[in-house]
Parts: structure tokens; sequence; C-alpha cells
């Protein structure tokens, strides 16, 4: 078998590689084998001997013969592995017998070569070796990454409202309570759900995101659960749904109030009995997922409006948080904006110190429609246009200062108060579409009203959309 020359070249800083055999001769002579193909290799004649090197430095991969005088190879093995080394172990020998073999692996070799061998062979068993360490060591990595960006530290806010809320995620992550998050959007409600997750007894296993409004309702089921080859048209083969791909872990149903009424019913089930089937099968599939749902809408009106089942509601409301509006807790802001100033600094390598008091001021008094979500997105504007050291007023977005209530006190009695109110109500509507990336439900939806109402007011005002799937273009 020929070697993989692009993982056995020279590498830098060298792999280590030990190679231990009983017979001098045969370690010196794979020892200068590997040497030539850029490995750091090393020969001893014992077990004794490769002990007192791994005890002393790294090595990446331990080639061990299995038959030896003093401590054999198994032996090396298990000690090698009580140490908890990512030390991976190659048995050679001349005697395996398959069942050796298997139970070599079993006991944690990463793989055994049988003796006489050529240099290809070891050359492909080292190279796989240290390829999947490599795969252990950056997973251990992102994940210890991971629960880093999602410890509870990451969650900022003193308020007593948010410092509830915190209260409720310790109180509930240990547990596999089903969780109801509620709150505006861009609140932090899918950050806590991570939070929720990787705080949990099931922090190693998947932690999977499902947008319920983003899916179209006819593949919403498929995509949950799942298809067999064939379901439908278009199911050329069988796809795994995201209840699967949750086993062990926690399914977050974001959006859940969009949910149409029929895969509402399906959701139930499996909340109730812990099963369901893939699109077109019959067979039942068992799995042990935690739910986390979330939702900007309010779930109890949707179920006295018909759009939501009652029962499925009760099932998701466990236990609900409801994450508090930025506006409600403005005391937060202060600690939230250094903490997006910090941030921003070292992504842009910027070095802006503070905001000025008026700055300030306009942030804390401003009400946020957009939530921690805005808040950011301003600060890193801020960040980009400031050219001192602090961040000031003409750094911030104008309609911070539109909305706070001094248009009577700017402008005095205007002279002509329909074309005035006009005025207002076109930048408020202008301003909607703006933050709500021209998505008219939603700016309906943060304005308050209706829309329809929206939609009129638009027509009215002569606003055109530019989306080509919108009916507005006229
Ligand atoms: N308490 C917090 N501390 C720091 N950052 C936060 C906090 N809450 C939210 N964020 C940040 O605000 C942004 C919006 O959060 P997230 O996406 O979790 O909100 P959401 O409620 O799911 O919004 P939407 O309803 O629009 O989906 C994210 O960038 C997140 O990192
Ligand atoms: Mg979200």
């Amino acid at each position: 078998m020929a070697h993989d020359q692009s993982q056995t070249e020279s590498h830098y800083p060298a792999y280590r590689i030990l190679v231990v055999d009983d017979e001098a001769r045969l370690a010196n002579l794979v020892c200068e084998a590997l040497s030539d193909l850029g490995y750091s290799a090393t020969a001893c004649c014992s077990v004794a001997a490769a002990l007192a090197i791994v005890d002393r430095e790294r090595v990446d991969v331990v080639l061990s013969d299995l038959r030896m005088p003093d401590m054999d190879g198994r032996g090396l093995l298990n000690e090698i592995k009580r140490r908890n080394l990512d030390t991976a172990v190659i048995i050679m020998t001349a005697y395996a017998s398959l069942r050796d073999a298997v139970d070599l692996v079993k006991e944690g070799a990463f793989d055994f070569i049988s003796k006489p061998f050529d240099i290809d062979q070891i050359a492909t068993a080292i190279a796989q070796a240290l390829k999947l360490n490599e795969v252990v060591q950056d997973n251990r990595r992102l994940r210890a990454e991971i629960e880093g960006r999602y410890s509870f530290s990451q969650l900022v806010g003193n308020s007593p409202s948010f410092r509830r809320v915190i209260e409720a995620i310790s109180e509930v992550c240990e547990s596999r309570a089903t969780v109801l998050l509620t709150g505006e959007s861009g609140t932090g409600k899918e950050m806590v759900a991570k939070a929720i997750h990787f705080n949990s007894p099931r922090r190693a296993k998947p932690f999977v995101a499902v947008n319920c409004a983003a899916i179209p309702e006819g593949l919403l089921e498929s995509e949950l659960f799942g298809h067999i080859k064939g379901a439908f048209t278009g199911a050329l083969s069988q796809r795994e749904g995201r209840f699967r791909a949750a086993h062990g872990g926690t399914l977050f149903l974001d959006e859940i109030g969009d949910m149409p009424l029929p895969t509402q019913a399906k959701i139930l089930r499996v909340l109730q009995e812990r099963n369901f089937e893939p699109v077109g099968s019959n067979k039942t599939e068992q799995v042990d997922v935690r739910i986390i749902a979330a939702t900007h809408r309010n779930l109890k009106e949707a179920v006295v409006n018909g759009q939501f089942r009652d029962d499925l509601y009760y099932r998701l409301n466990v236990f609900p948080i409801e994450l508090p509006a930025l506006r409600d807790r403005s005391e937060d802001v202060s600690l939230l904006t250094a903490n997006f100033l910090q941030h921003f600094n070292e992504e842009m390598g910027k070095a802006i110190v503070a905001f000025t008091p008026g700055a300030m001021k306009a942030m804390q008094a401003y009400h946020w429609p957009g939530n921690i979500r805005e808040l950011q997105n301003c600060v890193e504007r801020a960040v980009i246009v400031c050219r001192s050291t602090a961040i000031d007023v003409p750094d911030l977005p104008p309609y911070l200062f539109e909305n706070d209530g001094s248009v009577l006190s700017r402008s005095g009695v205007p002279h002509h108060l329909d074309e005035e109110l006009e005025r207002i109500e076109k930048s408020y509507l202008l301003e909607a579409l703006r933050q709500n990336d021209g998505i008219q439900v939603r700016a309906a939806e943060s304005l308050g009203i209706h829309e329809r109402s929206f939609w009129h007011r638009l027509k009215k005002y002569g606003i055109k959309m530019k989306r080509s799937d919108d009916e507005s273009e006229q």
C-alpha cells in the first residue's frame, strides 16, 4: 500500500513518534525510515523506557511491539490510557490473530499492524492516527470555545428583571423540562436557549435550532421528522429530521408561534409520547430530546384566536421565561454598550474608551424596538464612524433623537398640524421598514398596527417597496 506523501512529508514542528521493540535492530530501522519521512522518531527497547519518555515529553504516536520480555505492548497501552494522554498507540505483532487485534482496539489501541510489514503500512497508520488526533483536539477546542461563549457570564445585564431571567435559567438548566422563551425581537431568546443547553447535562450532545417561520409550510414536517425515500415528489433519498439529529441534546424550536396547525398536532405528540414517524414511514422512532421553544408572539392570544393549539400551549408553557424588552431595563444599557464597545474595539483594532454623557443619555432614553440586537448594531456603527477616543452624539444614528418625545419641544407648535403629523408618521413608517429589513409584517408589528393598515399608509404616502416579491410595487 502506498503511503500518502502529503500527510507524511516534513512536519514543522515535527510529530514525535516513539518506536518500542525489544529487538533494537528493528526499532532503529523503523526509526530511520520515519525520520526520512520527516518525523521525529525515537527508538527504545522496553516498556519501562517508553513510559519514562512519555512521562517526560509529548509523544504523538507510540508504535509498540506486542510481545516483549518485561511488560508487553498491551501493558504499555493500558499505562498510556491510564495517564489520559492524547498519544495514539499502534501495536505491531507477529502473532496477531484477528481476536487479539479486535481486543486491542477495544482496549484503546488506534490500530495494529502484523509483522512482517513494510514501511508504507506504518506510514499510513501513523498519518491516520495523527489526523484523528487533530480532529479530537479541534473538537475539544471548539467545545471549550462554545461553552465559554454561552456561559452565563456572556449574558450581560444587572437589572432586577434580567437577574430574574438568569435565576430562572440556572434553575431550569439541570433538568430536561420544556422551556418557553418569549420576548420581543432581539431580546436574546436564542442566546438564552444556548446558555441553557451548554450549561445542562446535555452540553456534549447537539444543540439543533429550527426556525419554524423560515421553513415553507409544506417542508416543515420533513424537516422536523425526516422522510423516507420517495415519501413525496422530490424526496429522492431518505433524510434524517431535526428531532433525530438532536437526539440526546436540545431542539430549539424558534418562532414556534408561526408553526402551522397540522404541524402543531405532530409536535404535541412528540412532546407527549417522545416518538414520531418520518414522513412516508410507518416505523415509529423514539427520541430523547429536550425542547426549548421561543416566540416573539403572544401565544395566549394566538390560542384565543384559534391560531395556536391550546393543548400544545400548555405542554410548552411548563417553564416560561419572559425576556424583558431593553426599554424596560434601560439601566442595563451602559453595561451592554461597554461590553459591545470592548468587543468591536477588539474586532476592528480600535481603542475607543468611552461614550460621552450626551451619547449615553440618548441611548438610555431611546425605546429600542429591535432591543439588544439593535443596540449592538448601533454600537458597531458608532465604533466604525467614531474618529476620537469617545463615542459622541454625532456618531449615533439620527433616529435615536427623533423618537425621544422631543418632536414637540424642537419644532414648537406646527403651523400646519396635518402636514406635520403626516411628516412624522411617514418618517416612522420608513424607520420601521429600515429596522425590519423591509419586511412589512414585522415593521407593522413593531409599530403596533395591523399589516393591512401599515400597507394602506405606505400607499397613502407613496412609499414604494423595492422587493420584487411584493405586490405593493406600484
Ligand atoms: N443579555 C445579553 N447580553 C449580551 N448580548 C446579548 C444579550 N442578549 C442578546 N444579546 C445579543 O443580541 C443579539 C440578539 O440576540 P438573539 O438572537 O438571541 O435574540 P432573539 O430574541 O432570538 O431575536 P429574534 O426574535 O429577532 O430572533 C445577539 O447578537 C446576541 O448576541
Ligand atoms: Mg431568534
